[in-house]
């Protein structure tokens, strides 16, 4: 069984499905692995670490599809790949199905079997799979240096001879992974952070960070069985928007990460509610391709609404390609081992597995 592994278009994406080291992993298994040449070399790595680890270097993206059983990607690929890959071949990655329904469609009338690693279960079994944690905790960490760089202030109290400096407050919106990450980085700089999240479990975590959890009063419970965030009602939206108002007048930072699967993201943060906050600070919207949490934001766009920085995020991970690459690798590589049958030397697309019936995408 060989596993193969395609360039991406690196004008949009910078991260690989493939590392060196998790190339050697899969050959451990029992598996040949091979990739299209100077596959990783934009992130400086160069074929001959990967040749060294055991795997076969292509010329095309055609040899490497041609030559393989399972191909994995970062992303679903283009028609032009979709039109060279066999039948029967396994496809592995992150589809984006909502933005991707005509070629995943194209995909499965062309009886290629596709996973998306955004639909496994969120079971303790597929911890070391789960890519919406992998990137989303670096999401959350790159939030915070991304609005250091553009914050005109210093963020940790000093105290100096010539005076002293006040800590920054930031306020986080939405306390999943990225979020409880943005908290966590934002202490290590020494900002004074707070938070607010739908589900009220995430209020020990929040605080178990050192973070203030702003409440929302509830009368329902937020929380779906899955552990993600119901919509909110708009009692609650009223509510939430209240204590955002007293919020934005005293943070300088406010990062937003509140999603709802399947859904567009909420809508937090009006016209008004931006404009309450002071010159200088900054809103930086991690679910600004989601549709956003904020008003005034665009993704892959800065802009200023009275002096305040509204920063829309567009493929962030672009923005530090190794750490997420190194970290996707992991998951795909931990996602193959379960899918890998050493005493069959094949794959084993066991529905009974809920993790791979869950990501097996049978139809759009
Ligand atoms: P997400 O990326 O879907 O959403 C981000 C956060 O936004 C969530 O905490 C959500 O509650 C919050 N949110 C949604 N609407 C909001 C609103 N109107 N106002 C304020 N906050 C709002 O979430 P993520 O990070 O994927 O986590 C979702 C759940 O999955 C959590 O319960 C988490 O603990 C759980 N999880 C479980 C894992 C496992 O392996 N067992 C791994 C990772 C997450």
């Amino acid at each position: 069984m060989i596993v193969g592994s395609i360039k991406e278009d690196i004008t949009s994406e910078k991260r690989v499905s493939l590392t060196p080291e998790t190339a050697k992993n899969i050959i451990n298994l029992g598996l040949k692995v091979c990739i299209e040449k100077n596959y990783a070399i934009h992130l400086g790595i160069n074929d001959d670490e990967y040749k060294k680890n055991g795997v076969e270097i292509k010329d095309s993206n055609k040899e490497v599809i041609n030559f393989s059983n399972a191909i994995i990607k970062v992303n679903c690929p283009s028609e032009n790949e979709i039109n060279i890959m066999k039948e029967s071949t396994i496809l592995i990655g992150m589809m984006s199905i909502s933005k991707n329904k005509d070629l995943i469609n194209k995909i499965i009338n062309k009886k290629i079997k596709i996973f998306s690693l955004e639909l496994l279960p969120r079971i303790t079994r597929a911890q070391s799979m789960d890519v919406l944690s992998s990137q989303s905790n670096l999401a959350g960490y790159r939030a915070v240096i991304d609005c250091v760089a553009e914050f005109e202030k210093a963020v940790p109290m000093m105290m100096t001879a010539a005076g002293t400096v006040p800590a920054a407050k930031f306020l986080v919106i939405g306390a999943g992974v990225a979020g409880l990450q943005a908290i966590a980085t934002a202490k290590r700089l020494g900002a004074i952070v707070s938070a607010t999240d739908v589900r009220s479990a995430s209020k020990e975590q929040v605080e178990s960070l050192g973070g203030k959890f702003l409440t929302v009063e509830q009368t329902e419970d937020m929380e779906t069985a899955g552990g993600y965030a119901k919509e909110a009602s708009d009692d609650y939206k009223k509510k939430q928007a209240d204590i955002m108002k007293e919020a934005l007048k005293k943070n300088d930072i406010v990062i937003c990460t509140a999603l709802i699967p399947g859904k567009p993201a909420p809508r937090i943060l009006t016209e008004d509610l931006v404009k309450l906050m002071k010159p200088g600070s900054i809103v930086y919207d991690l679910a600004a391709e989601q549709g956003g949490n904020s008003a005034f934001s665009e993704p892959g766009k800065i802009n200023t609404v009275n002096g305040i920085k509204i920063i829309g995020v567009k493929s962030l991970m672009n923005r530090l390609p190794l750490t997420a690459s190194s970290l996707y690798a992991k998951n795909l590589f931990s996602f193959i081992r379960n899918l890998y049958s050493k005493d069959k030397k094949d794959f084993n697309i066991n529905l009974e597995d809920e993790i791979i019936k869950k990501s097996l995408i049978q139809k759009v």
